[in-house]
């Protein structure tokens, strides 16, 4: 479970994101969508406690992130856009770090099969100079997912995968969602959020324009239209006046 409330963030004198609410209970999947510069990165960094907010509050797990961030931190993961791994270690060496960090005990056994999820179980011993972009992708998510988070946090997850690494991360986010995970998913690949999210929140210039689930957010923005895709919603809702 993710509940935010108030969320804002300042660079200085530029707010970023103003005045964020947004709740996303087990099994959801919120697609965070909005133009270049909208905050959604800036959303999913100051939610995951990779940055502070400048004001409101964020439970994960029922944890309070500003109060028990060490409790929420275990409920969570976050996958930033440009994924930041070890020169120095190999594929197997990132899991078995990372399962120290987190306490992880006999890692092996979660390990083995996220690998081979991802298909990089073949790359076990490559240091992360010998991956493709791509593969380095699938290492962090292979890294974060290790800890069995209850919440998890994508930016742009699905950019620099083949159809088939997109098909089966898709899979991945949704097989989680059914086991009860709280997903947010920020993408600009409209067509495929449409096939993971149940829900959807629109940002622009840093506030909410809507939000709720895919068929509610298109109803408001489709002039009794029938057939309305997420990508003509998005265009009508970012891209005229109305905000
Ligand atoms: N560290 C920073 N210092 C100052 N301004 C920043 C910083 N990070 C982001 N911003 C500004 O905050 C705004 C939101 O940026 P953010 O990266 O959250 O957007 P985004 O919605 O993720 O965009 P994109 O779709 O391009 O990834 C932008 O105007 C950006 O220039
Ligand atoms: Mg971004």
């Amino acid at each position: 479970m993710i509940e935010v409330h108030g969320l804002s963030k300042n660079y200085g004198s530029f707010a970023a994101v103003r005045e964020l609410s947004f709740t996303v209970r087990p099994g959801e999947v919120l697609g965070l969508v909005g133009p270049n510069g909208a905050g959604k990165t800036t959303t999913l960094r100051c939610v995951a406690g990779i940055i502070p907010a400048s004001t409101g509050t964020v439970h994960i797990a029922g944890h309070d992130l500003a109060t028990d961030p060490v409790a929420a931190k275990r409920a969570l993961a976050f996958f930033p856009d440009e994924p930041r791994l070890f020169d120095y270690l190999t594929v197997k060496q990132h899991l078995a770090f990372v399962a120290r960090i987190y306490g992880v005990t006999g890692h092996e056994a979660i390990a083995q099969p996220l690998l081979e999820e991802l298909e990089i179980a073949d790359k076990a011993d490559q240091l992360p100079g010998a991956l493709s972009r791509g593969m380095k992708q699938k290492l962090a998510i292979a890294c974060g997912l290790l800890h069995r988070p209850s919440v998890m946090f994508f930016d742009e997850p699905l950019t620099g995968l083949d159809p088939l690494g997109i098909r089966r991360m898709k899979d991945s986010i949704l097989q989680r969602a059914r086991a009860g995970a709280a997903i947010v998913l920020s993408s600009h690949l409209l067509h495929l959020l449409e096939e993971v999210c149940s829900h959807v929140l629109i940002l622009k210039q840093g506030e909410k324009i809507a939000d709720g689930t895919i068929a509610e957010v298109a109803a408001r923005f489709s002039n009794g239209e029938v057939g309305v895709n997420l990508e003509e919603v998005f265009i009508r809702a970012t891209g005229g006046s109305e905000k």
